[in-house]
């Protein structure tokens, strides 16, 4: 994808992992429009960025992907680039279902849910430009579980297949399909388990990285920093295993 002149929307892009490469996007000359639940939030950031502009946005409600949609095709026709980034992750303890079904489905409609359906909703928008793309964050937890965030991990494993999909499907039309996979970075996903937690990327050295991948030509279908590759291909490198058993130690 070419990294200047674009019109970008992000959900999520008022903080951690979404904030980063709207900000860096935005530096490189490109129109963001941010996207969020939180209306202060959305407003500092775009304080710190003049002339960058926000969306309320709750990409768990069909109204509102529906309402949104058609305001920012509307208003920025020339709208080229989808970040889906917004995300929640919760802890479930499956032994005492039914008690955390609630989380379960709110975690399918947020991470899952919500970038089909606005994959939908903006598609025909991104197929009349020269030129469009379509970024997924999913994450390495969708190649191995962490087993304390199952439902989590399902659906970062559903957006990787998802997202292989809508490449082929989409191969030979201007929009080019990227999924960035993040390892653990220190974001407020897990509020308080952040602040100098070895096993967490620091936020500035994984959106420096990410965004040296995103210059890259071409562009890569799979963004993946060093540290994540131990996840990405766990499977292919025999270490699936030992993977899951690291994981299955953590506690949120
Ligand atoms: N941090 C990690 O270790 C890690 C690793 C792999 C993948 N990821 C993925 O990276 C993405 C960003 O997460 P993060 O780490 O940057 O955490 P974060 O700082 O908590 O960011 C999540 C963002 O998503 C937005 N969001 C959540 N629910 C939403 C909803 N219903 N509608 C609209 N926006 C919503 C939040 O804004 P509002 O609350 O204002 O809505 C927030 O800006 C997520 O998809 C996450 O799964 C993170």
């Amino acid at each position: 994808m070419k990294l200047s002149e674009n019109t970008i929307f992000v959900t999520g892009g008022g903080s951690g992992i979404g904030r980063g490469p709207a900000e860096s996007f935005y530096q490189l000359g490109n129109k963001v429009i941010i996207s969020g639940r939180r209306r202060d939030v959305l407003e500092q950031t775009v304080k710190a960025n003049p002339g960058m502009e926000f969306v309320v946005l709750d990409v768990s409600d069909s109204d509102s992907i529906r309402d949104v949609a058609a305001k920012v095709v509307q208003e920025y026709p020339d709208l080229n680039v989808l970040i889906n980034n917004a995300g929640i992750m919760r802890a479930e303890d499956l032994k005492k279902w039914p008690g955390g079904l609630e989380d379960s489905e709110a975690v399918i409609t947020t991470n899952l849910l919500g970038p089909i359906r606005l994959t939908a909703a903006l598609l025909p928008q991104l197929q009349k430009q020269p030129e469009s793309a379509i970024i997924n964050v999913s994450s390495g937890l969708g190649f191995v579980p962490l087993p304390v965030t199952p439902t989590y991990s399902a659906t970062k494993a559903a957006l990787h297949s998802y997202t292989v999909s809508l490449r082929v499907q989409l191969a030979g039309t201007p929009v080019e399909v990227i999924e960035i996979i993040p390892p653990a970075v220190a974001t407020d996903l897990t509020p308080g388990r952040s602040a100098d937690n070895p096993r967490m990327m620091s936020l500035q050295d994984y959106i420096k990285e990410t965004m040296e991948l995103l210059h890259l030509k071409p562009t890569p279908a799979e963004v993946c920093v060093e540290r994540v590759k131990f996840l990405r291909f766990a499977e292919a490198t025999g270490n699936y295993d030992k993977a899951l058993q690291q994981l299955s130690t953590v506690m949120l």
